[in-house]
């Protein structure tokens, strides 16, 4: 019998390299595609482990290009899309928005078009709580998958924008659709321009560590392992059509996020320093996720266990990071800080 073709869009990335390297260990009976076009967030170093697997296979191309996306398609009739690809930092959305709109919107339109005329069984559209907006500080208040959409952010506008036009395309089509929206990733190749392994990098070299505003701003952290699982859950478990939140109750400040690491790495707290507040920063994030814990998902890591892990990881893995700050990303830092 033929393998199972599953296409993982932004494979190339934070969360969808993790997701490829466990669907390429935990399926041999699949067949796993990486369609990544390697943007500034994206690189192959991180799959040294798998590139030489026999059910792994690397696709560069843009998924806004339709004339290469639409015949790809209808040459290796896949069977499943999970799809990642994204501009994901919020702070490059305020600076530069409309690369935002291609990516996130439009490519995601490109995918529905492909998977809709081949008829994939399942397409996963993997978006974020950022969707929701954002909560006040009071602790009882959580995004639902009801909760209405309200995003602040030019990031979060167009993820919001993608969701809707993959429920379009369910509802339209009856494509088989599910998307899932998590709270904060932190974890093994995470990209240093993202708060956590920008923390730890800086740290390390005895840098400042910049907190926007006045630092209290709540996030809800799961490790990235944990979101795979999840996503492996509803790609084969979710019920067509629906919406599953993921989240796994770890709210911390963004100050006690660096905190943590500071002490992680017995470094001084001098090293905080308060900076502009970011345009529009949401106030809290929070997750319920007891949709996908009826579905038989929970997370496997505490905030504590995982983020000693992510430290642990970087202190190991200092060759992958120190090549990823010295190319653009150093221009990027110069131009968004005055550190
Ligand atoms: P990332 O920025 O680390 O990776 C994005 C990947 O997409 C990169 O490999 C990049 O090369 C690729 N890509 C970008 N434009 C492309 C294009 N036009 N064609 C093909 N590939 C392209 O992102 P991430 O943090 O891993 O996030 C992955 C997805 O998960 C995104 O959709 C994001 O919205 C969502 N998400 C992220 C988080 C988080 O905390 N990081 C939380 C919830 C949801
Ligand atoms: O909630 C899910 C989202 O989480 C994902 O959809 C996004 O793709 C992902 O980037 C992340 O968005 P955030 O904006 O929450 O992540 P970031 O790491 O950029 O920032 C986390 C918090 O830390 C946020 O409140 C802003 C703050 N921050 C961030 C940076 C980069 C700082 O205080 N200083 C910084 O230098």
């Amino acid at each position: 019998m033929a393998k199972k073709k599953v296409l993982v869009t932004g494979g190339a990335g934070f969360i969808g390299g993790n997701f490829v390297q466990y669907m390429v260990k935990k399926y041999p009976q699949y067949d796993i595609y990486n369609l990544d076009l390697l943007t500034y967030a994206g690189d192959l170093m991180k799959h040294k482990e798998i590139e030489s697997e026999e059910n792994y296979h690397f696709v560069k191309a843009d998924i806004t290009d339709r004339e290469t996306i639409i015949p790809l398609f209808e040459n290796e009739k896949f069977d499943c899309v999970v799809h990642f690809a994204a501009e994901s930092h919020v702070d490059r959305s305020i600076t530069d928005p409309e690369i935002f709109v291609k990516t996130n919107v439009l490519g995601t339109q490109v995918l529905l078009d492909s998977a809709k005329q081949i008829g994939v069984s399942k397409f996963l559209h993997v978006s974020t709580d950022e969707v929701y907006g954002e909560l006040d500080f009071d602790p009882n208040t959580f995004f639902t998958e009801d909760t209405p959409l309200q995003p602040n952010s030019p990031y979060s506008a167009s993820k919001a924008s993608s969701d809707l036009l993959v429920r379009a395309y369910h509802e339209t089509f009856g494509l088989p659709i599910n998307i899932t929206r998590c709270s904060n990733n932190y974890g093994p190749f995470h990209f240093p321009e993202k708060l956590i392994p920008l923390t730890i990098s800086r740290v390390l070299k005895d840098q400042k560590i910049p907190v926007y505003g006045d630092g209290k701003n709540i996030r809800d952290w799961l490790h990235v392992l944990d979101h795979c699982a999840a996503i492996d859950l509803v790609l084969h478990e979710g019920e067509n059509g629906e919406v599953y939140n993921v989240g796994g109750h770890n709210e911390c400040t963004n100050l006690e996020v660096v905190q943590t690491i500071i002490s992680a790495l017995g470094k001084s707290e001098e090293l905080i320093e308060f900076v502009t507040d970011r345009l529009g920063h949401d106030k809290r994030y929070a997750i319920d996720p007891s949709k996908l814990e009826q579905l038989g998902w929970k997370p496997t890591y505490t905030f504590e266990t995982g983020i000693a892990q992510t430290i642990q990881w970087y202190l190991d893995n200092k060759e992958w990071w120190e090549q990823i700050i010295s190319g653009e990303y150093k221009n990027y830092f110069e131009t968004q800080y005055t550190l």
